[in-house]
């Protein structure tokens, strides 16, 4: 049932708003202001025993990994990294047992991520799941985990999911980051700040008809490049795999202080670019890049919390704690490559080449 919408994938981007607040029920504990995370499985001492953390997953779920790595970087201060779950498998990992491993999984199903659970089990570490589909096969192979509790994805896009995955990291980082040093206030702060997600992207939402209209603008240009410093890279990264996926339009994503290093020689008017630019401490680093953009003849179309006269065109979000931006700015892209994809004419919600679950090596 796709409630109204003509799209699953637009009904997907539009349940944001509860999915979100399903994967927080409960899981906010406001007297010590830490998240309550039963399923983990793990007592305090062996919380805190951990020296790094490795995420791994698939397509836009080793994306929302790489948010998670940061968010647990930020909060928690363990060394942290995601890696795409067929990589880690097949280059023979050295596995420590002082690692906590995190596998993502929408499905549960993916065959890699699976594979990878299974190298890991079998060297004894210690894995978690975030995962969609309740008893599903990586649900059943980790120690432990955290449900999303985002209900069936059916497009095969990744959208609620993926935001309910960084949803979870941040609640993963703050339970972290609070048996270490992350003190009460930060604590609190983070707390506070998952609870106005639900309503955030409510508002989000309401800029589609905006959001429509730009893509409509851009949806013409040959391919497009996506940019973002630290927390707003990964974002760039999701934001190009989504419209890659389903309108076909080529799409490359690099860190914004990259370009100078090569793909700057691409930038024309041929190449609008995205870029992410959240007004946290790198904003005049990423203004200076527009410049750059600019300088070259390149469209901009910005993403990020404030107007700026550096850029073409601008959508703007509303401001959260600067760690849990990146949840937050990954919606308009969304909205950004379904209506891109709607605009060209494509099959959205079962891309070519594509399959929800991919369920082989
Ligand atoms: C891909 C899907 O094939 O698998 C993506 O098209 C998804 O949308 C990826 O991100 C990983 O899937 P899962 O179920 O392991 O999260």
């Amino acid at each position: 049932d796709n409630g109204g919408y003509e799209h699953y994938l637009l009904k997907e981007i539009s349940e944001q708003p509860d999915t979100v607040a399903r994967t927080l029920r409960g899981r906010i504990d406001d007297r010590f202001h830490i998240a309550h995370l039963g399923g983990l499985n793990m007592d305090a001492r062996e919380t805190r025993s951990f020296r790094r953390v490795k995420i791994i997953g698939c397509g836009s779920a080793y994306y929302s990994g790489q948010i998670g790595a940061q968010l647990i970087e930020e909060l928690a201060r363990i060394p942290a990294d995601a890696e795409p779950a067929s990589e880690f498998r097949y280059r023979s990992p050295v596995v420590e047992p002082d690692t906590l491993y995190v596998a993502i999984s929408q499905s549960g199903e993916t065959y890699d991520t699976l594979a990878a659970v299974q190298e890991l089990k079998r060297k004894g570490g210690r894995v978690l799941g975030i995962v969609n589909t309740v008893g599903s096969a990586i649900a059943r192979e980790t120690d432990g985990g955290i449900y999303l509790h985002a209900g069936p994805e059916v497009s095969v896009a990744s959208t609620k999911a993926f935001t309910s995955t960084a949803v979870a990291f941040a609640l993963l980082a703050l339970h972290l980051g609070r048996v270490r040093d992350l003190s009460p206030a930060d604590g609190r702060r983070i707390c506070d700040g998952l609870r106005r997600l639900p309503e955030q992207i409510k508002e989000i939402l309401t800029l589609e008809d905006q959001i429509r209209e730009l893509a409509k603008k851009y949806a013409d240009a040959p391919g497009m490049m996506f940019v973002g410093r630290v927390r707003g890279y990964p974002v760039a990264r999701e934001g190009a795999q989504k419209l890659k996926e389903i309108s076909y339009v080529h799409a490359e994503a690099y860190p914004a202080s990259e370009l100078k290093h090569g793909p700057l020689a691409l930038i024309s008017p041929e190449l609008p670019t995205v870029a992410v630019v959240p007004d946290d401490e790198l904003l005049d680093k990423n203004l200076t890049t527009l410049g750059e953009i600019r300088a070259r003849h390149g469209r901009i179309l910005m993403v990020g919390h404030r107007t700026s006269e550096a850029a073409d065109d601008c959508i703007v979000v509303p401001r959260n704690e600067v760690e849990l931006d990146p949840i937050l700015l990954t919606i308009p892209l969304q909205l950004f490559a379904y209506h891109a994809a709607v605009a060209l004419g494509r099959d959205v919600d079962r891309p070519r080449n594509l399959a929800k679950s991919v369920t082989v090596e």
